[in-house]
């Protein structure tokens, strides 16, 4: 334990002491996966004390596939800004963020019956009895793609 307030490195991030909030879905945004007051001081409450490296809950790749409520969405464009403010507000107390980026597939049991969920097959689930759509070549290729432009807004946000 002597050493938890000291730097280290975590591939290629530097972080300022050792403490680490793992990934946590929290369940406080909007239905669209938006940002919402309380949800900034979570991660702006972590930063101040001392957390050297938060990382997120997971966030959705593509609009139609929440697999839990309240969860963060990085689908689309609309939330750069939000995303950029949350993470301003974590480097400024020289903590680091990484977001975490998903597909739920057939791990849930919400929702189910009003959204396409793709599978590698349609075996249920063993967990969650959640049967999927097996994906096509071009289904793969979707999904694929979802989380390159995930991943490019994250980096552009400051994840
Ligand atoms: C309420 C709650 C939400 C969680 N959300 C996520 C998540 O979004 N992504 C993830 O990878 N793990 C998630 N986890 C798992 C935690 O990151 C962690 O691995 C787990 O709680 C075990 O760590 P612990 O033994 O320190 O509790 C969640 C756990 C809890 C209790």
């Amino acid at each position: 334990m002597k050493t938890i307030f000291e730097s280290c490195k975590f591939g290629p991030l530097k972080l300022k002491n050792r403490l680490v909030r793992s990934a946590t879905w929290e369940n406080m945004t909007t239905e669209n996966g938006h940002m919402t007051p309380r949800l900034y001081d979570i991660y702006k409450i972590l930063a101040e004390n001392e957390v050297g490296l938060i990382i997120t809950g997971y966030a959705n790749v593509v609009t139609e596939e929440q697999p839990n409520p309240g969860m963060m969405g990085i689908y689309d464009d609309f939330s750069l800004t939000d995303y950029r403010k949350l993470t301003d507000s974590v480097h400024k107390h020289g903590s680091r963020i990484i977001l975490q980026i998903a597909y739920g597939g057939t791990k849930t049991t919400y929702n189910v019956g009003e959204r396409t969920i793709y599978a590698p097959s349609n075996v249920p689930e063993r967990s969650t009895g959640t049967c999927g759509t097996p994906m096509t070549k071009k289904d793969i290729k979707y999904i694929v793609q979802a989380f390159a432009d995930a991943a490019r807004r994250a980096k552009e946000c400051g994840f």
